[in-house]
This record gives structure tokens, C-alpha cells and sequence, in this order.
């Protein structure tokens, strides 16, 4: 029987959803995206060689293994096909092993230009995005004026249709934001050129998934984000604009739901966040400095570095609530090495009540007080670790207790950021 599995961030991003992807695509057949855009950033390292992927699934660097670019993601022509010519450069062969879905939705140069504008007019209550297009690419989407990528294999239709969402957005640039007037030209011909790479690869992804699915073979959905990003279920306004748990895959692929088998949540023993927002156990102090630098907390997209503090159990609830998770994985046990106490923030105080689970209004979470349970740390370093019986007795400790807590099985356990320096308990595919 074949089993299809779920990787979703139980967090802001970053948990190291890259790493556990690539370590557990062995098993599957193909690697697909199903929400996000190039805002992503998911590193892979092997060897000493660091790959990090914006568009592309992270079972791109497995040979035989298909990956499918689904039709949630966000589409940006030019980053596709920048990413996919460095990486043939330094010898994958991309296009074997990659199909992308003909109902993407694009995002184009001026959708970077508004994303620029509106962060700018915010000021200091701006979300500190990734600048990359994502909201108003994702916002023309929803209000029905988006190009696809179907459009691309009709160059003169496409031409026509870019005309008038051009004309429409960059109005809206000059007039209301003030910013500088685009080039239509320059962007269509620059979007067909990148056309040229991509449109080969267009296919009917749900298709190919049903395939897939009626071949007995294994399926791998990777989310980009977190859970708390999520546009519905996040710290609004503090997300970005894509469903990014779990129930996304069906909508983001056209995968039925009932097809998937194994949701496996992501989580870093400790908490990160870039841009802005509320995070109730961020650390201002040297703490939080040491995770920083320790974790290299530095965005894999944007270079920005990562507000960190400490682990929030009470988030992670209701993350095991809202994704259905099956199991956890666990990452960066290596980054607490050292610390003599480590805290676990096991719920809040809110408007003199008690809370296990975070408040779902952004503005509540903001004055949440958390309330911390201290365990003892270790001094032996645990990086790169093997085995389960080898990690330092307060560190098994550690992860019991947050295992209690979380009320969901820890099935695997990253000690470094290599693919092999992993404890797998229960693999997802097993
Ligand atoms: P993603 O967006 O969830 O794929 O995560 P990122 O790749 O943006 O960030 C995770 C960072 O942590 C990357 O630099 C990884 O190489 C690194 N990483 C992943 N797992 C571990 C780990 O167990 N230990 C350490 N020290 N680094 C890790
Ligand atoms: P991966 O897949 C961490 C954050 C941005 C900002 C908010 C909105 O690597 O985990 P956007 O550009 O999406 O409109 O920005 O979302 N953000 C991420 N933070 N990891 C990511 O992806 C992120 N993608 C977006 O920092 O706060
Ligand atoms: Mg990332």
C-alpha cells in the first residue's frame, strides 16, 4: 500500500522542513509543492554542499524522483528559471525531474513593485515580508485578473491579457503610491523568454498525481511556512497570503483529502520568526543571542536575521489541532548544546486567566505573559548524532517531557544540519 505524507512547519518557517523533505524523499516517488512562492526558502545541505530552494520541491537533488510544482504555488516565471539554471549549473539535471502545474497563477515584476510600495507606505507597521510579490500576487488570484501559467503557451493572448493587468497595476503604483512606472515591454518580453524554459514542463498535475496514486506509489507534499503564517489560521495580519497547513495540499494540488495518510509536523526545539508580529517567548536577551548565532538564524531568503526564543508548547497544540499531525520532528537539537536551563512556555496568562492554547487574535497573543517549566540542560555536544541512547540522559529528557506536552509521537530527531545527521525513530514512510 502506498503511503502519501504530509510535511508541514508547526511554527513562523524555517523549522528545517528542507532537510527532513530531502532525508525522507528516498521512500517516495515524487516531491510536490502545493502553496508559497519564491518567498520560501528551504535548505538542503549533503556533503558539505548547501542547496538552497526557493520554487523547486526539495527532492530535486534525488535522481528518479519527479517533482511537481502545484497549482497553489505562486509562480514567478524569471525566479523559476533563474533557480533552475544555477542549479543545472552545478550539474542537476532540473528539468528531468521537475513538472509544473498549468493552472499556476503568476507572479510578475510589478506584483515585487507593489509588494516594495505597500511595505514602504506602512512604515513601522509594516509586515517586514519578503518583499519578494507574494500578497498581490496571490491578491489578483482572489479577485479573479491573475495570468496562469497556461496562458504562457499562447504568446499573444498572454501579451493582451498582461496589457491590461499592467495598465491596471501600474496606474496603481504611479498614482497611488508614488512609486516609478514599469516597462510592459521588458516585462513581457522578459516573462516569454523564462516561457521558453518553463512552458515544456507544464502539465495536468492532479493527473499526474491520481497516476501516481493508482501505480501503488508514495507521495510527498512539502509545505513552505508555517502553520502560523497560515492567511486564515496565523497571526494576522502577520502572515503571508497562503494557506499553509495541511488541508492546503488538497486544495493546492487537487489531491483529494482523503488520500493523504501521514501528516508529519516540523518544529525547532526552540522558536524563530522573521519580520514582524507577536512572539510571546521571542528573547531580547543574550539567550536569544546565542540560538541566533549558534542556529545561524539568518533568513535562507532575505539574509534577514531570525528573532528567536524559546519553545512554545502551547502554539505547538494547536498546530498538532489544526494540521491533524501524526507525528513531529524535531530540529536543531544541536543549537541547545550547552545551555545550562532551557525553558518550555507550557501556556499563558491572559486578562488573569490561564491558557494551554494561543488566543487566535494576533492582539491577544501580543499581551500573552507565558508561563515557563525550566528542565535542566546538557554540556555534551550532540551534534551529529545517530542514535537515540546516545544523546546526553537530560537531553532524552528534553524531548520526552515536549512529547508529553505536545501529546503527539517524536518520530524524528535532527542533530545538524547535514542530511544524515538524524535519529529516526519511525520513518513516514515505513
Ligand atoms: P525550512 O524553510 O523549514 O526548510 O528551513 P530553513 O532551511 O529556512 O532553515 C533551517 C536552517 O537550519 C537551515 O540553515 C538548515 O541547514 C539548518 N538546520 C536544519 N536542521 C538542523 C539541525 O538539526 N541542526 C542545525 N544546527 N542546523 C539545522
Ligand atoms: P519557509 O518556507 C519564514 C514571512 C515573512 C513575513 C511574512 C509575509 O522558508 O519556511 P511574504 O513575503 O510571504 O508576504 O511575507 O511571512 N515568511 C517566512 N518566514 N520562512 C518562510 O518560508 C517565509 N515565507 C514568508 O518574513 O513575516
Ligand atoms: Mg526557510
Amino acid at each position: 500500500m502506498a503511503t502519501n505524507v504530509v510535511v508541514i512547519g508547526t511554527q513562523w518557517g524555517d523549522e528545517g522542513k528542507g532537510k527532513l523533505v530531502d532525508l525522507i524523499t528516498e521512500r517516495a516517488r515524487a516531491v510536490i509543492r502545493f502553496q508559497g512562492g519564491h518567498n520560501a526558502g528551504h535548505t538542503v545541505i549533503v556533503k558539505g554542499n548547501k542547496t538552497v530552494l526557493h520554487l523547486l520541491p526539495s527532492g530535486i537533488l534525488h535522481e528518479g524522483i519527479v517533482n511537481y510544482i502545484g497549482n497553489g504555488v505562486i509562480l514567478s516565471p524569471t525566479a523559476l528559471v533563474s533557480e533552475l539554471q544555477l542549479l543545472e549549473k552545478n550539474g542537476i539535471p532540473v528539468r528531468e525531474r521537475l513538472k509544473i502545474s498549468d493552472s499556476c497563477n503568476l507572479l510578475l515584476p510589478f506584483h515585487v513593485a507593489l509588494d516594495h510600495a505597500r511595505e514602504q507606505s506602512l512604515g513601522k507597521s509594516a509586515i517586514g515580508t519578503t518583499r519578494r510579490g507574494i500578497g498581490p500576487a496571490y491578491a489578483d488570484k482572489a479577485i479573479r485578473i491573475s495570468l496562469k501559467a497556461i496562458d504562457l503557451l499562447k504568446p499573444d493572448v498572454f501579451a493582451s491579457k498582461l496589457a491590461e493587468v499592467f495598465e491596471f497595476h501600474d496606474f496603481v503604483l504611479q498614482n497611488y503610491f508614488g512609486a516609478a512606472s514599469l516597462d510592459y515591454k521588458q516585462i513581457l518580453d522578459e516573462t516569454l523568454a523564462a516561457a521558453e524554459i518553463i512552458c515544456p514542463l507544464l502539465t495536468d498535475v492532479t493527473m499526474r498525481l491520481v497516476e501516481h496514486r493508482t501505480r501503488g506509489e508514495n507521495l510527498l507534499f512539502e509545505g513552505a511556512q508555517g502553520t502560523f503564517l497560515d492567511i486564515d489560521h496565523g497571526t494576522y495580519p502577520f502572515v503571508t497570503s497562503s494557506n499553509t497547513t495541511a488541508g492546503a495540499v488538497a486544495i493546492g494540488t487537487g489531491f483529494g483529502p482523503l488520500y493523504l495518510d501521514y501528516i508529519l509536523g516540523v518544529a525547532k526545539v526552540y522558536t524563530t520568526r522573521v519580520g514582524a508580529g507577536p512572539f510571546p517567548t521571542e528573547l531580547l536577551d543574550e539567550t536569544g543571542k546565542f540560538m541566533m548565532e549558534r542556529g545561524y538564524e539568518f533568513g535562507s531568503t532575505t539574509g534577514r536575521s531570525r528573532r528567536c526564543g524559546w519553545l512554545d508548547v502551547a502554539m505547538l497544540r494547536r498546530a498538532v489541532l489544526l494540521n491533524s499531525l501524526t507525528a513531529l520532528g524535531l530540529t536543531k537539537l544541536d543549537v541547545l548544546d550547552g545551555l545550562p536551563k532551557i525553558k518550555i512556555c507550557v501556556g499563558y496568562q491572559l486578562h488573569g486567566k490561564t491558557w494551554d492554547l494561543p488566543p487566535v487574535n494576533a492582539e491577544d497573543l501580543a499581551m500573552c505573559e507565558p508561563i515557563y517549566e525550566e528542565l535542566p540542560g546538557w554540556d555534551k555536544s550532540t551534534s551529529g548524532i545517530k542514535n537515540f541512547e546516545e544523546l546526553p540522559k537530560n537531553a532524552i529528557a528534553y524531548i520526552r517531557r515536549v512529547e508529553e506536552l505536545v501529546k503527539v509521537p517524536i518520530t524524528i530527531i535532527s542533530t545538524g544540519p547535514e542530511r544524515d545527521e538524524t535519529i529516526l525513530l519511525e520513518h513516514p514512510f515505513a
